[in-house]
């Protein structure tokens, strides 16, 4: 069986570069034939159509929505599907995709799109968010990454001066759970919760390894296992790593869903072969 993994066009190293070296170890010893390819080759994708070497299957380790659609055109099967991963990429897309569906998530306004530079402030929303979420809030970019798109928000002053910066780029407003700087990254896989550890950051309220955070050890229970398992299916994930928000009374709240989550720290923490898994799904199908 031929495996391509795709990794963006302009990558050159680091850690989406690990990931790929550890899928392709772990789909060779199962015996795959493995090659890993940037998505310039997408070139070759022309109307949507492309000789027999796509028809394939692909570990789609980029962000590149259209990129993704193309190579479904062409004949591929990708993990993550186009859609799925499409719906992980804007937050605010995930929020609405999950809403409904049982899962308990931050309180969450959407911030309405604005094209215009000079459009003067919406005071009335924004006085209307700081009643409803209350200070401090949490105010996330839709598109961010690795933590370095979301804020914390003091007062009514600071969320002026936030929308003002970002107006131009979709973004959302979200009630702040606490205590801040912990949550547990839950990864799952073929629709079961495989592995999940807790991460911790004494210095910045958000949680994320590349900020300083750390992993340890953590068991999710039924309720935890339960919600992971219920988002990865609603939004059609084979392979995601879930961030789930535990209050002070132990309350849980689904943060954030990656379609593309890095696995080494909790490989290293949690004494799980991930990428063994995710491979055994993909050669299973
Ligand atoms: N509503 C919230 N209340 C408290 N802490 C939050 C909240 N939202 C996010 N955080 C903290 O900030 C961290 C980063 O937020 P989030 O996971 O939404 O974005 P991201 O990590 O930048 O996105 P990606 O995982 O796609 O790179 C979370 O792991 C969590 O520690
Ligand atoms: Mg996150």
């Amino acid at each position: 069986m031929k495996v391509l993994i795709v990794l963006n066009a302009y990558q050159r190293d680091g850690a989406q570069v690990g990931k790929a070296g550890r899928l392709k170890e772990e789909l060779e010893k199962l015996g795959a034939e493995v090659e890993v390819a940037r998505n310039f080759r997408l070139a070759d994708v022309v109307n949507g159509e492309a000789d027999s070497q796509y028809r394939c299957k692909c570990v789609f380790l980029d962000k590149d929505k259209s990129a993704a659609y193309l190579l479904e055109k062409a004949g591929c099967i990708l993990y993550n599907s186009a859609r799925a991963m499409e719906l992980c990429d804007d937050k605010m897309l995930t929020h609405a995709a999950l809403c409904g569906a049982g899962i308990c998530m931050p309180h969450t306004i959407y911030a309405p799109l604005c094209y215009y530079p000079d459009a003067p402030l919406p005071e009335d929303f924004l006085k209307g968010v700081g009643e409803s979420l209350g200070y401090p809030l949490v105010a996330k970019l839709c598109y961010g990454s690795l933590g370095s798109g979301v804020f914390l928000i003091d007062d009514y002053n600071a969320l002026c001066m936030f929308e003002s910066k970002y107006k131009l780029q979709a973004h959302l407003y979200q009630q702040f759970i606490t205590p801040a700087g912990t949550d547990v990254r839950c990864i799952v896989v073929g629709g079961k919760l495989i592995c999940s550890m807790k991460r911790v950051n004494k210095s910045d309220f958000r949680s994320n390894v590349e900020l300083g955070g750390h992993g340890e050890r953590f068991k999710a229970d039924k309720e935890m296992t339960a919600m992971c398992e219920r988002a990865a299916s609603v939004l059609g994930l084979d392979y995601c790593g879930i961030d789930v928000l535990l209050d002070n009374d132990g309350r849980k709240y689904l943060c954030e869903v990656n379609s593309n989550a890095f696995f080494a720290e909790a490989e290293k923490v949690c004494g799980v072969n991930i990428a063994k898994k995710f491979a055994e799904l993909i050669i299973s199908e």
